[in-house]
């Protein structure tokens, strides 16, 4: 298979792409923003087993690089039979209150850099009539919260367009999955508190692998947060305001 992942050094996307790796016989295209780091993540791959290996540097804020990038990746390793999209920050709201070139940059990173590979994939899986897509999402685009509203409204963007693609060209061969973690312990959390609702990495991978597995469209990893989210969005907008969650 031919597995495309764009930021690939994500500690998610990273251990995703180990249990692939681990079966062998798999090409990966390694797509991010530093060399040094995808050079590492390769070099790790390698290791686990019979795998062809490409990393390629992106600009994630560039969508012609983005496109450039891909059709090298096609190039290279042939039609892609799954993509991940799982580059992102969790953006500081404090700071995205007030500098809006940071605002605009982290919502271009979590959410054009993601739509946009997401369509251009998409149009690619449509003329082979197969593929899978997984986008990395979240529970933070269920709802808006004044904690995370820049990321979350970023995630949102994500989610929605990840619908409309699968409604627009989803069936039994082109699948496109939106995953919706809740805490995992990465980079992008370590700096907050960690809690019993912290996940690792891995937990996440063999989940999206299962959810590859029977077919599933929507993830919530853990499942219950689900139900929580079922919640969360029920709530009428006064309590809600009312609540520092
Ligand atoms: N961790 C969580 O609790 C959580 C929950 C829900 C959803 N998610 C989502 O899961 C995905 C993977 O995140 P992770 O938790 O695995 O975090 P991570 O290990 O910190 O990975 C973040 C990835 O995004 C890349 N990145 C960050 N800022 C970037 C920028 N300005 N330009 C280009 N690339 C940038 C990083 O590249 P470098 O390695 O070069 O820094 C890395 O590949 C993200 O989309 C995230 O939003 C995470």
């Amino acid at each position: 298979m031919h597995i495309l992942i764009l930021g690939a050094t994500s500690a998610i996307a990273h251990a995703f792409a180990k249990r692939y790796a681990k079966e062998g016989d798999h090409v990966f295209t390694l797509m991010g923003r530093n060399q040094q780091s995808l050079n590492a993540c390769a070099s790790e791959l390698s290791a686990l087993g019979n795998n062809v290996i490409y990393p390629i540097v992106v600009d994630f804020m560039n969508p012609s690089d983005i496109i450039h990038a891909i059709n090298e990746s096609i190039q290279i390793g042939g039609s892609i039979d799954i993509a991940v999209l799982a580059q992102g920050s969790l953006s500081d709201q404090e700071k995205a209150k007030k500098d809006f070139q940071y605002l605009h940059d982290e919502f271009m990173l979590n959410a054009m850099s993601m739509i946009i590979p997401a369509q251009y994939i998409a149009n690619h899986y449509k003329k082979n009539n197969s593929g899978i897509l997984i986008g990395i999402g979240s529970v933070a685009g269920e709802r808006g919260r004044k904690g995370n509203y820049a990321y979350g409204s970023a995630k949102s963007a994500v989610h929605t367009f990840l619908s409309g693609i699968r409604n627009d060209i989803g069936n039994e061969h082109i699948r496109i999955m939106t995953i919706k973690p809740g805490f995992v312990a990465t980079p992008m959390t370590s700096h907050l508190k960690q809690s019993p609702l912290f996940v690792k990495p891995d937990f996440i991978a063999k989940e999206i692998i299962r959810g590859i597995e029977q077919g599933q469209d929507v993830m919530y990893i853990p499942s219950y947060w689900r139900i929580i989210m079922m919640i969360i969005r029920a709530l009428p907008e006064k309590i809600f305001m009312k609540l520092n969650i």
